[in-house]
């Protein structure tokens, strides 16, 4: 009998019998191809320009279909990364493409329908952010998710870099002390390319704050209550696909989180930061996240998704030194790759479904706190500390 060399073990087994097993070949060729996952993507714009070269070589992944509802994007791309497959519409994708995990890079607002949709037709999902367009339709995915035995995950994945790692472990061996406060911001000008940033639903803090307050939570742990403003400092804007629009969602947003245990933090974000890096945000070297503590305090340079060192300095070393500045494998476009070799190997994966929706709750009870000038308390939390 030959053997399949693209044949995962699982798969192996319930083919041939666990006898297979006893032979080493079959280990061996097992061990160096890894199971590919079959990966459909749906939203072909800007940030597909990041995903598809990544996952087209990643060796967990087998990319088999493009969609939008821009089809001449779908064509593009599939062409571009050979892909067999496009499609202009997610039910004519789910009838003709044979695919285990959906990628959603389409506009915020559609993440919650389609990804609804999507593991109705018993598909894995990973998400650009939001995973969904409220805490409530978050949970009501998540719950669909688990009934059906699928995994669902979203974006960012910043809890992936080393420097987050290295940060939210100074913190769990006391390098810092007691931890008091910490600050975070991200900004630029705004995306000029599509409407939906500045529609309903849209705003700094799904596509922005995000990254922050990830970071911010999975460094010092979820938050019980938030306190928030929330303004629009430009009303129109001209966008390439709808021309001179009304800017409907926040365009700036100050964030204060109580972590409990006296911890708080702050995350500022919004679409009228002037930064010389602009939206790409290559070689800012500046520190975007500080975290103070009674014995020390450290700064996360460049930003969250791309960082490029940790700023550490305490009671024993006052000057201080700069630690992790090589990323290593991270680049902040892995999320997708890295949920297929989860789903591939089994592997457990640092990026949680339960971390995104808890940061989807602080974005709502930010624009709630920020509407009423009250302040939210919050129930959802995750697994926490991740290291
Ligand atoms: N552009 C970036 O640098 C960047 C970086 C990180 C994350 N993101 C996130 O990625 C997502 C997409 O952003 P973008 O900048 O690529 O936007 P974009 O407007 O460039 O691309 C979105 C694409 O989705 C398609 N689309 C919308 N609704 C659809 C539907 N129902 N079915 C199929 N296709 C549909 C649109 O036609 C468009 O081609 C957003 O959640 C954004 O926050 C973007």
């Amino acid at each position: 009998m030959t053997i399949n060399k693209k044949v995962s073990r699982k798969r192996f087994i319930q083919t041939v019998g666990v006898g297979a097993f006893l032979s080493p070949l079959a280990l061996m060729a097992n061990e160096s191809e890894p199971r590919k996952i079959k990966v459909a993507i749906i939203g072909c714009g800007s940030v597909s320009n990041m995903y598809l070269p990544h996952l087209s070589k990643s060796k967990y992944v087998e990319l088999v279909a493009t969609c939008d509802i821009i089809p001449e994007r779908a064509k593009l791309a599939a062409e571009k990364y050979k892909i067999p497959k496009h499609f202009p519409h997610i039910d004519q994708l789910l009838a003709g493409a044979d695919f285990e995990m959906l990628v959603n890079t389409t506009n915020m607002q559609e993440h919650g329908r389609l990804n609804k949709i999507a593991l109705k037709a018993n598909k894995h999902i990973w998400s650009e952010k939001p995973l969904a367009n409220s805490y409530a339709e978050g949970k009501e995915v998540l719950a669909m998710a688990k009934d059906r035995g699928l995994k669902i995950w979203g974006a960012p994945a910043v809890v992936m870099s080393p420097q987050f790692e290295f940060m939210a472990r100074a913190i769990k061996d006391g390098k810092l002390g007691k931890v008091a406060a910490a600050t975070a911001h991200y900004g630029h000008t705004g995306p000029s390319w599509s409407a939906f940033f500045y529609e309903k639903l849209g705003g700094s803090l799904p596509d922005l704050g995000v990254y922050n307050l990830a970071s911010l939570t999975g460094i010092l742990g979820p938050v019980q209550s938030v306190i928030a403003m929330t303004t629009i400092i430009t009303p129109q804007r001209t966008v390439d696909d709808k021309g001179k629009i009304d800017v409907v969602a926040e365009d700036n947003s100050m964030v204060v989180m109580n972590h409990g245990n006296g911890i708080l933090s702050h995350v500022m974000c919004g679409f009228n930061f002037f930064d010389p890096y602009g939206h790409g945000g290559k070689g800012q070297h500046r520190g975007t996240i500080t975290i103070l503590g009674t014995h020390g305090n450290m700064q996360l340079i460049g930003y969250d998704w791309a960082p490029s060192g940790v700023d550490l300095a305490t009671f024993d070393d006052e000057k201080g030194k700069r630690y992790v500045e090589d990323p290593r494998e991270y680049v902040w476009e892995m999320g997708a790759s890295t949920v297929a070799e989860s789903l591939s190997t089994g592997k457990s994966c640092l990026i949680t479904p339960e971390h995104a929706l808890h940061v989807l709750d602080i974005i709502e009870a930010a624009r709630k706190s920020g509407e009423t000038g009250q302040r939210i308390e919050l129930k959802s939390t995750f697994k926490f500390p991740l290291f």
